[in-house]
């Protein structure tokens, strides 16, 4: 059963499935079990989370999007004293299995869910499960009634199996590029 984290806490995370009621936080993955563990982000692991963000952006979102457009969400050179000022000030939990970090995850006061991202060579493994279920705790202890996102086609049916409905779907600038995106929500602690 997964509990509400606060900063610096840790929680063991692992993927559901019906016969494994009470036992250790382990993911199944190519055969190997694994742990997986998530916790809010620590100080120094600021590149680690970045590596994630590209990754997942140049390799998954890049699917469905132009090169222009994960060139510029994603560009090779960046302001990492700027990244940094962003994760402190937004605090992510990061999913880890065997001390690497493999996904990341954004909430903010209001209940907008802003980045959420996996490693690209860790995609459909349970890991944006684990992290959905954290920010959904955190949102039970925030006292939040509803999450919300601006979720790309490549995310969208993720957000659709967490109980998610569209909104509204847009064609807004994402960093200088028009891109095609779900406003979705989700009514939480009823
Ligand atoms: C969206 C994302 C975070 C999902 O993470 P994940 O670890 O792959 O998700 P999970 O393995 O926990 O998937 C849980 C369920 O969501 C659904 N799902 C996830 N990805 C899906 C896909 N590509 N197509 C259809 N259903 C999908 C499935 O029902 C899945 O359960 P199943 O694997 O048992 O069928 C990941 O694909 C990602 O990093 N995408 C690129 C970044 C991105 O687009 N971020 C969102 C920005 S708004």
């Amino acid at each position: 059963m997964m509990n509400v984290l606060g900063k610096g806490q840790e929680m063991n995370i692992r993927r559901a499935t019906p016969d494994d009621a009470g036992a250790p936080a382990r993911e199944q993955t190519n055969g190997v079990l694994r742990k997986m563990k998530v916790r809010r982000y620590q100080l120094g692991e600021e590149r680690a989370i970045w590596r994630v963000y590209y990754g997942s952006t140049r390799n998954i979102v890049g699917r469905e999007y132009t090169r222009e457009q994960v060139e510029r969400w994603a560009p090779d050179s960046f302001d990492m004293e700027n990244w940094k000022k962003r994760l402190a000030q937004k605090n992510p939990f990061v999913a880890l299995i065997a001390d690497k970090i493999v996904g990341f995850a954004e909430l903010e006061p209001d209940g907008h869910i802003d980045r959420f991202y996996c490693h690209h060579r860790y995609q459909r493994q349970g890991i944006g499960s684990a992290l959905m279920r954290a920010l959904l705790a955190e949102a039970g202890r925030m006292g939040l009634t509803r999450l919300f996102a601006e979720v790309s086609t490549t995310a969208r049916d993720f957000f659709l199996a967490k109980g998610f409905t569209i909104d509204e779907e847009t064609n807004n600038i994402v960093c200088g590029c028009p891109a095609k995106q779900y406003r979705m929500s989700k009514q939480v602690n009823p």
